[in-house]
């Protein structure tokens, strides 16, 4: 099933967007050089915005207590083992949409 939950032109490089989607669940999207990759917004150490997380090259540090995800990834690089969930996202005529399975 495809959502549509943001418009492209929203999300300048660089930066994220926090959206909920369905469901009340709230998820972070990036724009890492042109590509919009997709996290939960929900930290999961301790549920830290991680939409407002600073963003270097393809990493994003939660605001809270500074730890390290790979966006494309979602695996956490200062703290073995731990990962914030990925979701799949479709880009179609500027807008974007979140691909789940049905
Ligand atoms: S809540 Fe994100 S590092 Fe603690």
């Amino acid at each position: 099933m495809r959502t549509k939950i943001a418009l492209l032109e929203d999300i300048p490089v660089g930066k994220a967007r926090i959206v909920s989607i369905p469901g009340g669940e709230e998820i972070a999207l990036f724009n890492i050089e042109g590509k919009i990759l997709a996290l939960s917004n929900e930290c999961p150490h301790d549920g830290g915005p991680l939409g407002e997380g600073t963003i270097e090259d393809c990493k994003v540090t939660c605001p809270w207590h500074g730890w390290e995800f790979n966006i494309a990834t979602g695996a956490c690089t200062n703290v073995e083992g731990e990962e914030a969930k990925r979701y799949d996202i479709e880009i179609e005529n500027g807008e974007i949409f979140l691909v789940t399975k049905t």
